[in-house]
């Protein structure tokens, strides 16, 4: 287990799950919406915490609503953030992210007024407790500032960098750190459909690094003392949620380099890595040989109440009768809405029905049939469930 401090931004991922990509100007009706930690390096923060590391967050956290919810999603990933800068002025950075069902492929708009980390708040950190540093390549003129002291107080530990954009300033920060995460947009912003071409030149910059770098569907590639390194990606993957891939990469360099493995080591393990990440939904349960989604626990459902969740991007909902718990998708059939569009749903205790709130159809709790309202005869579909002795209750 190693100590790893990450410099970077938090952010709100508030992800709303679409069967496809939708069409500019039209409307549609989406599959669910989840909030999630979200920011590059936090993103690998909370993967290298399931790794067992002690990991720590330094950046900016504004005084809202929001970040109270960012801070509650940063310790449930069990991410330290004790040393972070408060700002009065700006707001939590939020995401809206688009993730398509049929591609896996997600949409970021990002919105961010809040001062980014100085360096006067960085200098007063102790660097010198940590084993890993890692930066976002951002922020630039404070950046070099942070990575100046890093160079200077740090004797043995690496010092790594994410160049994930072209920002002014960026080419002096790469040649200050140890460990280097390219993105391939970077790449090719610069010009170079070649990665062998673009760590060659980037090598210029940092010729004692190691330099690695995603290349999409293609694999990835790193480079050190001249030795060029590539991982094929695995052909036909299935992908699933390629929301923060690049930055569980980046996680899985830091580790594999921690626990001292070759760069070409780190490379293979990296890829592996991010893509278990990709065939799955979001970042947690990465190492779990459980992979099944808990969805509630029985212990805090009430009998004859209805509870609603968000699970793989769809809302389900949850009736208890008794020891007995029922889950069907959140959809009326007759009108393709949620049951509980205009108020909560309810089930009679003596009918053991539950009823749309939008226009009164009575579903049994039992098999989700509708015996009365204007969709009779059709049903909910029903979700699999199973609870475990805990009374954890599964997606199967
Ligand atoms: C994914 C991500 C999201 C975040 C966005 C910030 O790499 O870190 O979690 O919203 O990028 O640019």
């Amino acid at each position: 287990m190693a100590k790893i401090l990450a410099v970077g931004n938090a952010v709100l991922d508030r992800v709303i799950h679409v069967a496809s990509y939708p069409l500019e100007n039209t409307e549609h009706r989406c599959l669910g919406m989840s909030e999630r930690l979200g920011g590059n390096s936090v993103n690998s923060l909370a993967v290298l915490a399931q790794m067992h590391h002690d990991v720590s967050w330094c950046g900016t956290l504004a005084k809202d609503h929001a970040s109270k919810t960012l801070g509650s999603l940063l310790e449930k990933a069990q991410i330290d953030y004790s040393h972070v800068e408060y700002h009065k002025q700006g707001t939590t950075p939020i995401s809206t992210i688009l993730l398509a069902q049929d591609t896996g492929s997600r949409t970021i708009s990002h919105f961010r007024d809040l001062p980014e980390l100085s360096f006067e708040h960085f200098a007063q950190l102790s660097i010198e407790d940590y084993d890993w540093l890692h930066f976002e390549g951002r922020n630039t003129q404070a950046l070099a500032g942070m990575l100046n002291i890093a160079r200077c107080f740090l004797t043995d530990q690496p010092i790594s960098l994410e160049v994930e954009k072209d920002r002014e300033g960026i080419d002096d920060l790469i040649g200050k750190a140890t460990v280097i995460m390219f993105s391939q947009s970077f790449a090719l912003g610069r010009g170079y459909t070649q990665a062998e071409k673009f760590l060659r030149a980037m090598q210029d910059l940092a010729p004692n690094a190691k330099l690695f770098c995603g290349w999409g569907e293609t694999g990835a590639y790193a480079m050190e003392a001249d030795q060029l390194y590539q991982i094929v990606a695995t052909p036909d993957l299935t992908v699933i949620d390629t929301l923060g891939a690049g930055d569980t990469f980046n996680a899985g360099i830091i580790d594999a380099l921690i626990r001292e493995h070759s760069t070409a080591e780190a490379l293979s393990l990296a890829v592996t890595l991010a893509e278990k990440k990709i065939a799955q939904h979001g970042m947690n349960n990465l190492f779990s040989n459980d992979h099944r989604t808990v969805i509630a626990n029985m212990n805090k459902i009430t009998a004859h109440k209805v509870s609603v969740v968000e699970a793989n991007g769809q809302s389900i909902v949850l009736a208890r009768v008794g020891d007995n718990l029922k889950a069907y998708i959140n959809n009326c059939p007759h009108a393709n809405v949620p049951l509980n569009s205009m108020y909560k749903v309810e089930i009679d205790p003596r009918e053991l029905t539950l009823k749309c709130s939008v226009h009164d159809a009575f579903f049994r709790v039992e098999d989700g049939f509708c015996v009365r309202g204007p969709c009779q005869n059709q049903a909910l579909t029903a979700v699999p469930i199973v609870i475990d002795a805990q009374g954890r209750v599964f997606l199967t």
